[in-house]
């Protein structure tokens, strides 16, 4: 469909506008025919490996479910389940697959991994989630979005916390899509400069901007949507205890949320520790589309594998 089959999906930054609508559409679409009952096997008879080297929820859950409900069959492998644990490489396992599967989905720690295992497979790769990007997490957050707000460009997204995975996708996918994306964080705790300086890239030519401040009130001012993270990623820990310290003014909550728009939507990627980066009140109140948006994985994730693997 569109130039997309057989493509990998890595980064945000590898699609182009249109693409990202096309793929936005084919969600709407599959979740539409779901929600009808009306059976959609595109997938019919294709296979999607699922290697996962840290835990997950709603990924492993939406992906697995979404092959099924496309016609193909999912297999949930983990890292100890595969040769992969007792040392194979990344290449080798890459070529393997390739002769069985007709995509994988992978989630692990390093993103330099990810990008090995699709140089060396002939199959679409699809990123779900390594320590550098969240890709598939944007999408569903996008289509969220465009859902609740009836439109994208122009809207100001403001994410409160750590700029992590989530923060790099949201930068990469906002920026393709015209949002005005504004990451508040503690100092220390910014975006990577090369995903900041490419997202103000990407924003320039789309009409839009990218930008980071430590100053949370000002950012959350006027914002459309506010988005949180937990403060400690996965792998990260050890580093729990220091980062509650840092990141103590940077909670999501009702005073938060009052100096956003009137009608601001909440988002948030999930898992949450609720009494940390959001409260119970906003994340359980009206303004919140933090169920919609993990319900919306499964549709775009579907849309992601019929279009790569179609
Ligand atoms: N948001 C998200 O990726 O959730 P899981 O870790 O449960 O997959
Ligand atoms: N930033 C979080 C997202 C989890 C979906 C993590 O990497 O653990």
């Amino acid at each position: 469909a569109k130039g997309l089959k057989g493509r990998d999906f890595i980064s945000l930054k590898d699609f182009t506008t249109e693409e990202i609508f096309y793929l936005l559409d084919l969600a709407a679409e599959l979740k539409a025919k779901l929600k009808k009952g009306e059976p959609h096997p595109i997938l019919a008879g294709k296979t999607l490996g699922m290697i996962f080297t840290k835990r997950s929820t709603r990924t492993r859950v939406s992906f697995e479910v979404g092959m099924y409900q496309l016609g193909g069959y999912p297999l949930f492998l983990t890292k100890d389940d595969l040769q992969l644990g007792r040392g194979e490489t990344i290449a080798d396992t890459a070529r393997v697959l390739s002769r069985y599967l007709d995509g994988i989905m992978i989630r692990t720690y390093s993103h330099q991994e990810v990008e090995e295992l699709a140089a060396h497979a002939t199959i679409p790769v699809i990123n779900g989630l390594t320590d550098f990007l969240h890709p598939t997490q944007a999408l569903a957050d996008i289509m969220t979005i465009r859902e609740w707000k009836g439109k994208l460009k122009g809207l100001n997204l403001t994410f409160i916390g750590d700029g992590n995975n989530v923060a790099h996708s949201l930068m990469y996918g906002g920026a393709k899509v015209g949002l005005n994306v504004t990451i508040a964080c503690p100092s220390g705790y910014e975006p990577l400069p090369q995903v900041v300086e490419e997202a103000r890239r990407i924003a320039a030519y789309n009409g839009c901007q990218i930008a980071v401040t430590n100053n949370v009130r000002e950012a959350v001012e006027g914002a459309d949507i506010l988005y949180t993270d937990v403060w400690a990623s996965m792998g990260q820990e050890a580093e729990a205890e220091k980062r509650r310290q840092a990141f103590q003014k940077y909670q999501l909550n009702s005073e938060l949320l009052k100096l956003a728009k009137p009608d601001a939507m909440v988002m948030h990627c999930l898992p949450a520790h609720r009494g940390e980066e959001i409260t119970d009140e906003v994340i359980d109140g009206p303004q919140s589309a933090v169920f919609d948006e993990a319900e919306n994985r499964l549709h775009a994730h579907k849309a992601i594998m019929a279009a790569l693997m179609g």
